[in-house]
Order: structure tokens, then C-alpha cells, then sequence
């Protein structure tokens, strides 16, 4: 702004000069001395500024700001504390009838396929079977060719010897297959998802004809439900306390929490799936320029592995399977009573369209942080290409929030959720995007407008949706056959009752 004014003078000194008749090499000259002097007054007033301001952290310059805005008062706690959870704690400890692991020369290789969120489910899913299995767990192999291209492997990201030792009394994991087993031909399975105990049992008949048997997908995922409590208390201790992530990656995450914190106190970590694969994917173009929706149809058409080519944008929509906009989300939080001033972690890649979609969040809530304004540029070198890792530390940040909201409910959102349910119920709210998008339509048409009242529709809509304490839903009503099973509470999104227990038993 200074620099743009200074500038501007400069060009009308010149001009009045100039009527003076001075020869040139004078304009020059003037022209010169009145930009030194405006250089110099700036670069004054900027050092006041940085004087006054005094920031701890030099790349945290938001600090100052968000201590000009009024504290939060003491009853914000129906906006930011945990919902109540009496007497609930995470129980993951086998049961006596519980069976280590056997000393097994069969081994299961697997394939993990995904973004960072599916890998790890898949994973924690994969320990289990290779336990019913009976079968030595070979560190799986990450997706390297997923949308999110990553070279990163196993050991870049999670911790491997914890990974090793914490489930050493459940499954025996190691690093390689035995070197005489590297050439032994493989069984290749694609498991079929949502099966049980019984299923997997069946698969040992594998072993009298391979001592190999290679999972070429990690996300054919075990049922939900119905399956003996010990499995699944093995599933909760191989994603909450074995999947550790790697030892670079928890000292980064716990640093940025804590570079964060000082910016704001208290703080929400915002899951704006406003990505460019995400919207291509669901194929909502709504609130987007012709431009832009024509360029996620192509991409969407170039995408294989996506079924689904022709999608009406405006059913999906009014579905509630659209992530909300910036817009929407800036909207949403207002209504639910959160202040201008508060702190907004955007836990999410590149929004599509940048700055021009992310204004109207930030017109609303103007603290918004993003992980690249964090790190450090020795940090950032060290992520770049690096996707996985920027995913976990995003997920770090998410769990450690004291409120965090998703835009959408995919992978991520769902394995926060649960974490956080599992830690002792941190606030997570949902939003009812399907109640919410009438509620959006009806401000646009003008029959409903901002203030007490729709903040009273979008907080009564969502009393229930907090991440306060319940036991996992089961299937919709009415659905038949294998269907159901999509429609069910995802395990790793509520991990109660298995893993959550009471302690007035
Ligand atoms: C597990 O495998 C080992 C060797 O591969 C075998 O000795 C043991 O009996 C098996 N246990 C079960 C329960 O199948
Ligand atoms: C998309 O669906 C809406 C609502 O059902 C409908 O009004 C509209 O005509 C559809 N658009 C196209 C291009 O089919």
C-alpha cells in the first residue's frame, strides 16, 4: 500500500516538474531523490510498526492482529469445549481369551492403496487379518501412484520399529520377505470388503499351496461390524497407538501445534476439501465459472479409476454430497456463534481456484492459517513432493485441535473423528450438509436472511452433531444386501464401544 502511494506521488511531482520546462537529466534527478524519500519514510514506518509489534515468531506476524480482537469469554466453552464424556476411556488391552501372535512362516504382502488416511485404515485392517490369518505381516508398500504422487515409503512416514514392536504380541511384522521366499510365486487376492472372521479363515486354505499371499488393495476393508471383540481391539491398537507417525514427522507436528497456539489460544482446524480432485470427483461445479467446471469435467473424464462420468452438479447438490464452498463454510461458523477473530487452521492442499474462492471465507474469518505459513523454509524443502507427509502433518494439527470441523466426510474427516473420539471426545462437528444447503438456497432466494435466526436453524441442526458420545450406528433402515454395509458408521469414525469404555461397569 505505502510503496504503491509513494509511487503514485512520484509520477505527479514529475509531471508538474515537467511544466517547468527542466531539462531531463533534473526530472531524473528530482524524480530520484523523492523516491529515496519516499523509500526512506516507508522503511521508517515499517520499522515503528515491527517495533511495536514485536513478534516472537517472524513468520507468525498474524499474532499481533488476533491480540487486538476481544478475548473470547469464558462461556465460548458451549463453542469450544469437549462434549461431556463421564467416565469414558479409550480400552484397548486384549481379553484373556485373547491369542498372541504365532511364530508363522507364511507371510502376506500388501499393497496399500490411497491418500494417506485410506493407507493407514487399510494398514490397521491388514494387521488384523494377518493375525486371523495367522500369518507374518510384511511392511506393506505405500501407493506411489495415487492422485497425490509420492515417493515416500513406509518408513518416511510411520514409525517402523514402534510399528514392529508395539504389535509383536499380535502379529509377527517384518521389514522384507525371507530371501528364499522372493522368488516363491504368490497368491494375488483382492479380499472382498465388509467380511468377517469367517471369510479370512476360509483364505488359510491359501497356505497349502502358497507360503505367500500377496493383497494387492489394502482397502477391502473388514466389516464394521460383528466381529469378535478382540479383533477389534487389535484394529484400535494398531491405528491409535502402532501407526505412529515417523519421528520427523511427530517433532514437526507437535511444533507447528505449538507455533499455532500463541497465534489465537484456541484454535479449529478446518478440513476445507476444496480440492480440485475432490470437486472433480463429486462433480460439484456450484458457485464455479463455466471455466472452471468444464476443466474438472475433463479431468474427470481422464480419470479411469472413476466410474461415474456424468454427474448433475445441482442432485448432488441438494443430496448433500457436495463439500461445502469457502463461502458456505464461512457462513456456517458465523451462524454457530464463532467470532470474527478466531483462529482457522485450513488442514487441506490447494484450494481450487486459490485466493478468489477462498475471500469469502476469509472476508468472514480473517485469522485463517495455512501450513505453508508455518513452517520454516528449511522445513518446507524438506516436504516438498512429499504429499503423504503434508497429510499427516495435517492430521497431527486436526487432532490436537480443540474443535475441528470437516467440509466433507471422506477419509480424512472420518479417521479424525474417530481419534478424537477415541482421545476423550474432542469436538468434531459435522455439518448436516444437506439441511444446511436449503438453508444456503433460502438465503440466496432471500426468504431467509443472516442474524439470530438462522444462527438459531444452523445450531439447533447441529446439537447432535458435536462428536459428543454414542455407540456406532449400524446400516439405514431399509437397505438390503451388501449396500447396507456402506451406509454403516465406518469403524475408524467411532471406535465405541469396542475401544471406548466406561469405568462404572
Ligand atoms: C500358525 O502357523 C504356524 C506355522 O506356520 C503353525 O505351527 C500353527 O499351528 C498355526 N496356528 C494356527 C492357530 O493355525
Ligand atoms: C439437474 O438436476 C436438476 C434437479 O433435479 C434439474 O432441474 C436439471 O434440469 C438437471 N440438469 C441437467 C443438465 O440435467
Amino acid at each position: 500500500m505505502v510503496n504503491r502511494g509513494s509511487h503514485n506521488t512520484g509520477n505527479l511531482q514529475t509531471a508538474r516538474f515537467r511544466t517547468r520546462k527542466l531539462s531531463p537529466s533534473a526530472i531524473t534527478l528530482y524524480t530520484f531523490f523523492i523516491f529515496a524519500f519516499s523509500i526512506f519514510v516507508f522503511l521508517f514506518y515499517v520499522r515503528n510498526i515491527v517495533e511495536d509489534e514485536q513478534p516472537q515468531h517472524p513468520l507468525l506476524s498474524v499474532e499481533s492482529r488476533s491480540e487486538q480482537v476481544p478475548k473470547l469469554h469464558v462461556h465460548d466453552d458451549r463453542l469450544w469445549g469437549s462434549p461431556l464424556n463421564p467416565g469414558l476411556h479409550p480400552c484397548v488391552k486384549p481379553t484373556t481369551k485373547y491369542k498372541g501372535s504365532q511364530n508363522s512362516d507364511h507371510y502376506l504382502t500388501v499393497r496399500s492403496n490411497g491418500g494417506l488416511n485410506q493407507m493407514r485404515t487399510g494398514i490397521s485392517d491388514m494387521v488384523a487379518v494377518a493375525h486371523i490369518m495367522n500369518a507374518t505381516l510384511v511392511i506393506p508398500q505405500l501407493d506411489k501412484r495415487s492422485f497425490w504422487q509420492d515417493s515416500s515409503v513406509f518408513s518416511d512416514i510411520f514409525d517402523e520399529l514402534h510399528f514392529i514392536e508395539s504389535l509383536k504380541g499380535d502379529v509377527r511384522i517384518v521389514r522384507e520377505l525371507p530371501k528364499h521366499l522372493e522368488g516363491a510365486p504368490r497368491a494375488r487376492k483382492h479380499f472382498t470388503s465388509w467380511s468377517g472372521v469367517g471369510y479370512f479363515e476360509e483364505m488359510t486354505k491359501l497356505w497349502n499351496d502358497y507360503q505367500v499371499v500377496h493383497v494387492a488393495k489394502s482397502d477391502s476393508r473388514l466389516a464394521n461390524n460383528n466381529l469378535p471383540l478382540d479383533i477389534q481391539k487389535l484394529r484400535c491398537r494398531a491405528m491409535y497407538h502402532a501407526l505412529r507417525f515417523s519421528p520427523p514427522i511427530e517433532s514437526l507436528g507437535k511444533k507447528l501445534v505449538e507455533r499455532l497456539r500463541p497465534l489465537g489460544g484456541r484454535y479449529i482446524a478446518l478440513h476445507l476439501r476444496y480440492e480440485k480432485d475432490m470437486l472433480s470427483f463429486t462433480g460439484c461445479t456450484y458457485g464455479l465459472t463455466d471455466a472452471e467446471s468444464e476443466e474438472l469435467r475433463i479431468m474427470r473424464e481422464n480419470t479411469n479409476h472413476w466410474k461415474v462420468k456424468y454427474i448433475n452438479s445441482t442432485e448432488q447438490r441438494i443430496g448433500g454430497f457436495c463439500p461445502l464452498t469457502p463461502k458456505e463454510v464461512g457462513i456456517f461458523l458465523q451462524a454457530l456463534g464463532f467470532p470474527p477473530s478466531t483462529l482457522i487452521y485450513i488442514a487441506a492442499g490447494d484450494i481450487y481456484g486459490g485466493n478468489t474462492h477462498l475471500l469469502e471465507l476469509s472476508s468472514r474469518f480473517p485469522n485463517l492459517v495455512f501450513k505453508e505459513s508455518l513452517v520454516t523454509p528449511e522445513e518446507l524443502q524438506a516436504l516438498t513432493n512429499h504429499a503423504s507427509q503434508w497429510a499427516a502433518l495435517d492430521y497431527i494439527i486436526s487432532v490436537e485441535s480443540d474443535v475441528f470441523i470437516p467440509s466433507y466426510s471422506g477419509n480424512m474427516a472420518r479417521a479424525v473423528e474417530g481419534h478424537r473420539r477415541f482421545l476423550g471426545h474432542r469436538r468434531t462437528i459435522s455439518p448436516d450438509r444437506k439441511g444446511l444447503v436449503e438453508i444456503f438456497d433460502k438465503l440466496e432466494t432471500g426468504e431467509l436472511d443472516e442474524g439470530p435466526s438462522l444462527s438459531h436453524l444452523v445450531q439447533r441442526m447441529h446439537k447432535n452433531r458435536q462428536g459428543a458420545p454414542r455407540k456406532r450406528q449400524g446400516s439405514l433402515p431399509g437397505i438390503k444386501g451388501r449396500a447396507r454395509f456402506r451406509t454403516e458408521e465406518a469403524f475408524y469414525e467411532n471406535p465405541y464401544p469396542e475401544c471406548i469404555c466406561s469405568s462404572r461397569r
